[in-house]
Order: structure tokens, then sequence, then C-alpha cells
């Protein structure tokens, strides 16, 4: 058989280019890839669109999170009536919080499962259901599926979901980082604009080369944040809220809030009807949040009574006194909105949409006009290192692609049949 061995290379070589060829056709998604070491977490948020109405327990399920969570990350008022069970419209854009983790040496959020319904398609809960910002191949990868026509109805799946920490800070700055999944509509200076960052930002922040995105890919978004300096015994360790929005912490008792003036984050209780424990600081009368100022020749001498983490189903708080060149003025929120029952179509270009206060009329969150891509997002391979080792990959897999398309089978088979032919 002197001439099998050049045959079997050609068939390789043919392999490879009708792999590459069926690759063409498909639009390759990018994502952003953040490897990581240690056990540690961070909170990260995803940009998620919802693809039909549904209530606000109805998002939280769908990613395991808690309702209050996902009200206070949007600046949305908890204190509307019923407001966990408010129908939020389809193609909302919504900031959902997760805990992201390091998976098998990459930053991701696996804590996100799925019970199928009937009709579901790997495809239909990838670009769909969760708008996006899953693939269809990592759902099938993470859940060892062999034959995705056959889902059954009521399985659990796991979901992956992108997420990134970079170490909490973004240019030295404390940030948390948004997984946006790329709308046909955007562009990168429109997504920096809405999101007061820049260009260059975006850029390094997600290793790109150049300034072109494409509907489906998922960049990491940098928003300034007001970090937490609690202990790393405490169960909110970490917390960080970013700019304009809220916390819910303490098993619902303390609320924190970031911005608008200082990114100081400011904690005290929650407008939640819930029994907590004591909120006062010890030797003193006052709750959390409160301050005293007294302005003295010296300087104005400041009294606060400050949140300092949950430990063990307890509220710390603790009391410290400064001498501040000015007092402080009055503590300054973020502004609320009202539950969103309609989506307002806004520019790209615009920056995001100033919240209204609550009177009831709908809302103004970003979103977009276009579902996103039906082409989902193809595991990651060969990151490049950058200087914040951050990686973005092409994402196309040889193997993958080998496996998935029935042609490259058939073509296989038909080689081999030409093989056995010329023995
Ligand atoms: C991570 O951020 C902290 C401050 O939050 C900083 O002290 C530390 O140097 C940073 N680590 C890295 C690896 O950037
Ligand atoms: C925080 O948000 C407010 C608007 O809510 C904005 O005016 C301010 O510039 C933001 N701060 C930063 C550091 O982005
Ligand atoms: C102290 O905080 C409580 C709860 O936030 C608030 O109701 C009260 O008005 C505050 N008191 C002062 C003196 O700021
Ligand atoms: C600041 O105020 C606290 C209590 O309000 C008081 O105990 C302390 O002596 C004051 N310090 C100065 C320097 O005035
Ligand atoms: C929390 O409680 C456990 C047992 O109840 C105790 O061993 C641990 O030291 C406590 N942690 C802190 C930080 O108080």
């Amino acid at each position: 058989m002197p001439n099998q061995k050049p045959i079997l290379h050609n068939t390789l070589f043919l392999l490879i280019l009708l792999s590459v060829l069926t690759n063409v056709g498909r639009v390759i998604s990018k994502s952003t890839i953040e490897p990581c070491s240690n056990a540690d977490t961070c909170n990260a948020l995803l940009g998620y669109t919802l693809y039909t109405d549904l209530k606000v327990s109805e998002v939280a399920s769908l990613f395991q999170v808690d309702s209050i969570a996902i009200l206070t990350a949007n600046a949305i008022d908890i204190s509307y009536p019923d407001v966990e069970n408010h129908i939020l419209p389809a193609q909302l854009f919504l900031k959902v919080p997760i805990t992201c983790s390091c998976v098998d040496g990459i930053r991701k959020s696996v804590s996100t499962k799925y019970k199928t319904r009937p009709s579901d398609t790997l495809a239909s809960i990838a670009d769909s259901i969760y708008s996006g910002l899953v693939s269809a191949d990592q759902i099938k990868e993470a859940n060892s599926i062999s034959d995705p026509s056959v889902l059954d109805v009521g399985q659990t799946l796991v979901v992956p979901l992108p997420c990134t920490c970079f170490n909490g800070t973004d240019n030295s700055l404390p940030a948390i980082y948004l997984s946006y999944v790329v709308k046909p509509v955007d562009t990168l200076t429109g997504i920096a604009a809405r999101y007061l960052t820049t260009i260059t930002d975006l850029m390094n922040v997600n290793a790109m080369g150049s300034a072109a995105i494409k509907a489906g890919d998922i960049l990491a978004v940098p928003l300034p944040a007001c970090a937490s300096n609690f202990p790393r015994y405490a169960s909110d360790y970490g917390l960080i809220v970013p700019n304009g929005s809220y916390a819910i912490t303490a098993s619902h008792c303390v609320q924190c809030s970031c911005g608008p003036g200082s990114l100081k984050l400011y904690c005290m209780p929650s407008s939640l009807a819930v029994s907590c424990s004591s909120m006062q600081c010890r030797r003193s009368n006052l709750m959390l949040g409160n301050a005293t100022a007294q302005q003295t020749s010296a300087g104005c001498n400041v009294t606060s009574c400050s949140y300092g983490g949950y430990v063990n189903g307890t509220i710390i708080s603790s009391l410290s006194a400064s001498l501040q060149p000015r007092c402080p003025g009055t503590q300054q929120f973020p502004p609320l909105i009202a539950p969103p029952s309609s989506v307002v179509h806004d520019s790209v270009f615009a920056p995001s949409p100033s919240p209204q206060s609550s009177d009831g009329a709908g809302t103004t969150k970003p979103k977009s006009t276009v579902m996103p891509t039906t082409t989902g997002i193809v595991p990651l391979l060969a990151p490049a290192s950058s200087p914040v080792a951050s990686a973005s990959s092409d994402a196309w897999s040889l193997v993958n692609s080998l496996a998935t398309f029935p042609s490259a089978l058939l073509f296989f088979l038909f080689v081999n049949f030409i093989m056995s032919m010329s023995l």
C-alpha cells in the first residue's frame, strides 16, 4: 500500500480546507475571556434583553438571582406595590447582577440552570431566552450533550455565562464589568458613549486590535463603581455597586447606593419591610447611614455610623469620627425609575437616558430595536495574551465544526471509500 500515506495527507488537508470553508459562511463571534487562577469571585453584570414579556421574578429565576437585586441594579423603585410581579416588556434591556467565578482557568458564571420546556432547542435557549449571552455550542459542551436534537422536556441544563472581574478596577479606579452582547445597530463609539467610557478603554479592556465589532460579539464594558471594604469573612465581602444604582445586602436589611456625586458607597437600612437586627451604632443614637456634623474652629467634626459588612447573620456597624475641611452636604441618591412597562427607542449614540422619578409612566432604559443574531459563539480557542491579562479570541474551533458538520462526515466517508477502492 505505497500510496496510502499521500492520500491520508490529502484527506487531512481537504478536511481542514473544508472546515475553514464552512466556517467562512458563519458569523464568527468574539468574546472577551479573562484567565484566572484562584477560587475568588467577584460581582459582575450581564446585559440582558428580554425575549418576551416577563415578570421581574421570572427574569430572576431565569438567572437564579434575587428579584430585588435585579431591581436595585437597574435603579428601579422597589417600593412600588407588588413590584416582583410587575411585568417587564419584551426587548427591555436589563443589567442582571451575577457572581463571577473562576472555572477551568477562565472567568465565567456557572450558577445558572435552565429547565427545558417543550419546543426549546439549544439555539432558542441560547439566542432567544438568554439573548445571545451564551451559544448553543457552549450549552452543548457544558452539559456533554451528544445529540442536541433530542432535548428532554424538564431536563436541567447548566447555562455558562460570560463575565469578567479584572480585579474590580479599570485604570486603577473601582469598576464592575458588564458583559454586553453587541447588537446589529451597535458601534464601539455608541457603546462607549452610552456607558460613559472611551473607545480606547473598551479596546484595551477587550484586547481589541481594531474598533470593529459585530453583532453577537460579547464585550466587557467597565462601569465606574463604588467599592466596599468589608472584611474577607463577611458574606458580602467584595460588594461593588455601579454608579447610579443600588445593591441590597445583609438579608435584604441594608441597601447600599453609589453616586451620583461622589463614588463612595453609602449604606443605610433598606426600605423593605423585613425584620432585621439592630442597625444602630453602639454607644450612640445614630443609625446606619446617619452622621452628625459640627463646625469647629479646626474644621468639621463628622461622626458617622456606617455599615461594615454582614458577618454570621449580624449587621456590623461602626461609629467613626473625623475632622474634615468642610461639612458634608446632604447625601445624594441615584434617581429611581418606575418599573418599566414599555420600551423607549433611543439612539445608539445617546448617553444613557436620564431616569425619571416615578410617575408610573413607564421608563427609559436603553434598548435595541433588533434581536441578536441567531449565530452563536463557538468555544474559544487560542487566547492572545495582552497587557491587561485579558484575551480576546476568534471563536472558531476546527474540532467542533468537524463534529457538527454532517457534510464533513460524509466527505470523510467518501474519501475513505475512495481509499478502500484504491487498495
Ligand atoms: C487589584 O486591586 C487592588 C486594589 O483594589 C490593588 O491594590 C492590587 O494591586 C490590584 N492587583 C492587581 C494584580 O492589579
Ligand atoms: C455617575 O453617574 C452620574 C449620573 O448618574 C454622572 O453624572 C457621573 O458622571 C457618573 N460618574 C462617573 C465617574 O462616571
Ligand atoms: C438616621 O437614619 C434613619 C434611617 O435611615 C433615618 O430615618 C433618620 O432620619 C436619620 N436621622 C438623622 C438624624 O439623620
Ligand atoms: C467631635 O464630636 C464628638 C461627638 O459628637 C465629640 O465626642 C468629640 O470630642 C468632637 N471632637 C472635636 C475635635 O470636636
Ligand atoms: C461565625 O460563627 C462561627 C460559629 O458560629 C464561628 O466559628 C466563627 O468564628 C464566626 N465568625 C466570625 C467572623 O465571627
